[in-house]
C-alpha cells in the first residue's frame, strides 16, 4: 500500500454543493497550504500541509505544487472522438456542417489504424487540457468506440463512450441498421462497460438519422441496461428542429420524440436544448433529463443562446452540464468553455460567477453524469486532479499582480483567460501527466 503513495502540495480546491452566485463560500472547501495523500490511485486524506510528516512513508513520493491551484480533472460531458479534424471548419450551420465536414471525417474511422491513432491524439488533448473523464460519441464503428476504450484504459481516464447510431440522412458508409446498432451497442457493453474505469453509453446520434425503427431498438436498449447513459443531440438548431417534425409528423415535438421510444429520464444527456418549449422544460424537469451546454460549439455553429439561468432556476428547474463538444466546439478547453459560457450569459443579461463555473467543470458534471468517484478531493474519491498554474502566461501573471489575495477574482480571471498552457499536470487515478 505504501509504495506508491504520492503526496501533492498546493492549494487544494474542491466543490460539495452548487453555489448560489459569487460569494457563496459554504460551497466549497479551499485550503491555501493543502496536502492530498494518494494511496493506489485513490485519495486517502486530504489535510494543512503542516501535518505532511504524519502522511510520509518510506516510500512515498513527494509532488510540491506550492502556489499552485489543485482542482478536481475536468469532466467533459459532450464531445466527438472522430472530430479533432472537424474542428475549425468554415462557413456553415449545424446540418450543411454534418454533410460537409463531418461525416466526411467520421467515415475515415471505419480504419483502425486511423481510428487508433484518433484515441491517442485525442486523449492526449484531453489530459493536456486538465480533462481525465469525457462523455464521448464515436463514429458508427463499434471498432473505433473499442480503440477509445483500449487507449483510455490504457492511460488511466475514463471515457463513458458509445458508438453513434444512425441507419437513415447519412452517407451509406456511414448507415447501421436498427438491429446492427443494437447488437453493436450490446457487444460493447459485454466487453466494456464498467471494465474498470470504461463506461458505454447507448449513443443514437440524433432523431433525423435514426429511424422509428433504431430508435425502438435504442429503447430496448435501454431497458435492458439499466446502468448506462444515453446521449444524444436536440433542439440544437432551428433547421433541425424543422426536419424533426417532418420526419415525426405524429409526435408533440423533438423532445416527444425520444419520449415515445423510452429514452427520456435522469439517465438521459440531452447536447444543446437551445431552442426548447414550455411543455419540453416541464417535462425535461420532471424526468430528470439533463440539458448539456456546449457554448463555444453554439457560438460557432450558429446555434443560440442556452438559457442557462432560466434553466436552472426556472419554475420548472432542469438539470444541466456544461460541454466543449469538439469540433462543434472550438476548443478541447473547459476553461476556455467556461468563458465562452459566462459571455453567451452576459448576451442573455444572466452572469456566471466563477464559482458557478469551477463547480460545473467539476462537481456539477460529476452529479449529471452520475458518477461519484471523481469531482471531488476528498478521502475515498479517485486521484483524478489538475494542477493550474494562473501565471502560466506574461499577460495571466500582469492580470494576476493586480488581485490582492481574493480566491474568486483569480478563479474568474483563469477561466477568462486560461488555456491549456494553464496545466501544469494531470493525474488520472494517481498517475501522472505533465505538460
Ligand atoms: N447533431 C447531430 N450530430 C451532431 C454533431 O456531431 N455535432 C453537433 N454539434 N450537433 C450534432
Ligand atoms: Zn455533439
Amino acid at each position: 500500500m505504501t509504495k506508491s503513495r504520492l503526496l501533492l502540495l498546493g492549494r487544494v480546491l474542491s466543490f460539495v454543493r452548487r453555489p448560489r452566485g459569487a460569494g457563496d463560500r459554504e460551497s466549497y472547501t479551499y485550503i491555501p497550504n493543502g496536502l492530498i495523500v494518494v494511496d493506489e490511485g485513490r485519495i486517502t486524506a486530504v489535510a494543512d500541509a503542516a501535518d505532511i510528516d504524519q502522511f510520509r512513508t518510506d516510500g512515498s513520493v513527494l509532488r510540491n505544487f506550492s502556489g499552485k491551484l489543485i482542482l478536481p480533472g475536468f469532466i467533459d460531458t459532450h464531445i466527438h472522438f472522430p472530430q479533432t479534424q472537424v474542428i475549425a471548419s468554415y462557413g456553415t450551420q449545424l446540418l450543411e456542417w454534418l454533410e460537409k465536414y463531418t461525416f466526411p471525417a467520421e467515415q475515415r474511422y471505419a480504419d483502425p489504424a486511423h481510428a487508433a491513432a484518433g484515441a491517442r491524439f485525442f486523449l492526449d488533448e484531453l489530459l493536456r487540457n486538465g480533462t481525465t473523464s469525457a462523455v464521448v460519441y464515436g463514429s458508427v464503428h463499434k471498432s473505433a468506440a473499442e480503440a477509445l476504450f483500449a487507449e483510455s484504459a490504457a492511460r488511466g481516464t475514463m471515457m463513458l463512450a458509445g458508438k453513434t447510431c444512425m441507419d437513415r440522412n447519412a452517407p451509406p458508409a456511414l448507415r447501421d441498421s436498427a438491429q446492427s446498432a443494437y447488437d453493436d451497442t450490446t457487444a460493447l457493453i459485454k466487453a466494456w462497460h464498467r471494465q474498470g474505469r470504461q463506461r458505454v453509453v447507448i449513443t443514437p446520434r440524433f432523431a433525423i438519422t435514426s429511424t422509428p425503427e433504431q430508435l425502438e431498438a435504442v429503447g430496448a436498449l435501454m431497458r435492458e441496461n439499466p446502468d448506462c447513459l444515453l446521449q444524444t443531440h436536440m433542439s440544437e438548431n432551428l433547421k433541425e428542429i424543422a426536419f424533426v417534425r417532418e420526419l415525426f409528423p405524429e409526435r408533440a415535438g423533438y423532445l416527444d420524440v425520444y419520449d415515445h421510444y423510452g429514452l427520456i429520464g435522469p439517465r438521459t444527456l440531452l447536447g444543446h436544448c437551445i431552442h426548447l418549449t414550455a411543455d419540453e422544460i416541464a417535462r425535461m424537469s420532471e424526468s430528470g433529463a439533463v440539458a448539456v451546454f456546449c457554448p463555444t460549439s453554439n457560438l460557432f455553429i450558429g446555434s443560440g443562446l442556452f438559457d442557462a439561468q432560466g434553466l436552472e432556476r426556472g419554475a420548472t428547474p432542469v438539470r444541466t452540464a456544461l460541454a466543449t463538444d469538439v469540433g462543434g466546439g472550438t476548443s478541447y478547453s473547459m476553461l476556455v468553455t467556461a468563458a465562452e459560457a459566462y459571455k453567451v450569459m452576459q448576451l442573455r443579461g444572466q452572469t456566471l460567477s466563477a464559482l458557478e463555473a469551477f463547480d460545473w467543470m467539476t462537481r456539477a458534471n460529476a452529479e449529471a453524469i452520475g458518477e461519484a468517484d471523481v469531482g471531488r478531493i476528498e478521502a475515498g474519491a479517485l486521484a483524478d486532479l489538475v494542477v493550474l498554474d494562473p501565471t502560466a502566461t506574461p499577460a495571466m501573471a500582469h492580470r494576476m499582480d493586480a488581485v490582492s489575495g481574493d480566491l474568486e477574482e483569480e478563479l474568474f480571471i483563469l477561466m477568462t483567460l486560461g488555456t491549456d498552457r494553464n496545466v501544469a499536470a494531470t493525474f488520472a487515478a494517481g498517475r501522472e501527466y505533465r505538460f
